[in-house]
Order: structure tokens, then sequence, then C-alpha cells
């Protein structure tokens, strides 16, 4: 096992299943400490079994993203046990696609904007100022293509990743001076259960593919730091 970042502690929303899992895992094999956080226990439980048999350290965690309390108590939790989060992934989020957007109820349309946009402004609100006291640290967002192009029939969606992009880019300049950087990695379509079809699964993105950038992104030398990355398949399907 690598140990680039060995002595570091990754937080990691969304690990359940899909590109958060395989983040999780890229961390881990990469030498660090992994808090696995969503809602799904038994499926995060496997995530850490996983890990920990190929030899890495992760934890599982309860987070509901849509719950300012839930996530207030997971920081309140690493800070009490770990005193660091070098990391942070806000890779965690929903679509409610297929539907013009006067079809669209407003309370799909909140817990849209909860999961993909309050949620990571709420977990950098909680876990900033670990690393703004370290001196030290990363955040990584993972939006979409859909945060770049129109997305007819998911224009909420979209909407929550154009937040996303903004949100990043100017925290960003927020947080250059205390030395944490902010990254966000925007793929397009990647073979999970997020999307609904599972046409040409092969010639999508991989997990592990976004897992990559995560990985190259948290390793950048500490002189530079990559705003975004645009992520396309090879193959058009
Ligand atoms: N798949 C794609 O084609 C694609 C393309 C571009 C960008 N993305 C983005 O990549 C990210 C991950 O997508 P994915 O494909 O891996 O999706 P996924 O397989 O559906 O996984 C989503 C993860 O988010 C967690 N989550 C959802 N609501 C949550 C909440 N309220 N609180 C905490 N965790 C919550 C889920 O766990 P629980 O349900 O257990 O909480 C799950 O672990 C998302 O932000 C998505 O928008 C996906």
């Amino acid at each position: 096992m690598a140990d680039e970042l060995k002595g570091q502690v990754a937080v990691v929303t969304g690990a359940a299943r899909g590109i958060g899992a395989a983040i999780g895992k890229q961390l881990a094999s990469m030498g660090a400490t992994v808090v696995l956080a969503a809602r799904d226990q038994a499926l995060l439980e496997q995530v850490k079994r996983e890990i920990e048999a190929a030899g890495g350290v992760a934890e599982a965690a309860e987070l509901d993203l849509l719950d300012e309390s839930s996530i207030a108590n997971l920081a309140k939790a690493v800070e009490a046990r770990h005193r660091r989060c070098d990391i942070l992934v806000n890779n965690a989020g929903i679509g409610v696609l297929g539907k013009p957007l006067t079809e669209l109820a407003p309370s799909e349309w909140d817990r849209m904007m909860g999961t993909n946009l309050r949620g990571p402004y709420l977990m950098i609100r909680a876990f900033a100022p670990l690393m703004i006291a370290a001196q030290s640290g990363h955040i990584v967002n993972i939006s979409s293509l859909t945060g770049h192009n129109p997305f007819p029939n998911g224009a909420a969606y979209s909407a929550s990743k154009w937040g996303l992009n903004g949100l990043t880019y100017s925290v960003a300049e927020e947080l250059r001076p205390h030395n944490v950087r902010v990254s966000v990695v925007a793929p397009g379509s990647v073979n999970t259960g997020f999307s609904t079809s599972n046409k040409n699964g092969d010639k999508k993105i991989q997990p592990a593919d976004v897992a990559r950038v995560v990985a190259m992104l948290v390793t950048q030398s500490p002189q530079s730091f990559v705003s975004e990355v645009l992520m396309r398949p090879t193959q058009k399907s």
C-alpha cells in the first residue's frame, strides 16, 4: 500500500456506493484514514470491510446532509477522534431527472438543492475551521458536466451543480490565504446506480476514474492547485 496520504484524515460524503465508495477506497489505498459518511450504515460497513480487507483504515459515520445537526455532529466526532481533517470530499448528491421544470415539485427542488448545494456549504462550514487551524487542507466538490451544459428535464439538478461550481471557485478564494485548496470535479455520465440508464455502462466513465482524479488533486504539489477538472468518456455512446 502506498503511503502518500499516511497520517491524513479524509471525510468522504456519499461513500456508501458509486463514486463516493470508489473515492474512499482510493484515498485509503494511499494511506489516509477515511471517514465514510452517508445514511445507509449497512452499505458503509460493507465499503469499510472492503477497505480493511485491502489493508486500509476506514470508519463508517452516519450523515444526512438534509439535517444540519447531523453535519455538526459528524464534524464534532471527527474533531474529537482525530483532531484534524485534511481532505473533505463533498461527493454525495441526488438527481430527480427526466421531468420538465414546470412538473418538478417544490419539495423535489428543495431536496436536490439541500443535498447538492446546501449540504456542501454546511460541510465546508463545519470542517473548514479544522483546516484553517492547521493552515492546511483540501476540499474537493463533485459537480457534473451538467453544471456547465444545458440539461433539459434536469434543470434543477443542473442549477444545483452550477451553484456548486460557483461556491467552489468563490470559497477557494476565501480559503487560499489559509493554505486550504478547493477544487471541483465535473464528470460526464458515470457508471453507477445514479442514472436509470444502464446503457453502455462499460463505455461510461467508471467510479474509479473519478477517484483517481481526486487522488491527483489532493497530491498536487503544495505551491499550486487545480481549480476544476472536466471529465468525459473517451467513446461517445
Ligand atoms: N453517476 C453519474 O453519472 C454522475 C455524473 C456526474 C456527477 N455525478 C455526481 O457524483 C456524485 C456521486 O454520484 P453517484 O453516481 O456515485 O451516485 P449514487 O451511486 O446514487 O450515490 C450517491 C451517494 O450519496 C449519498 N447521499 C444521498 N443523499 C444523501 C444525504 N441526504 N445525506 C448523505 N448522503 C447522501 C448516498 O448514500 P445514502 O443514500 O446512504 O445516504 C450515496 O452514497 C453526485 O454528487 C452526483 O451528482 C454523478
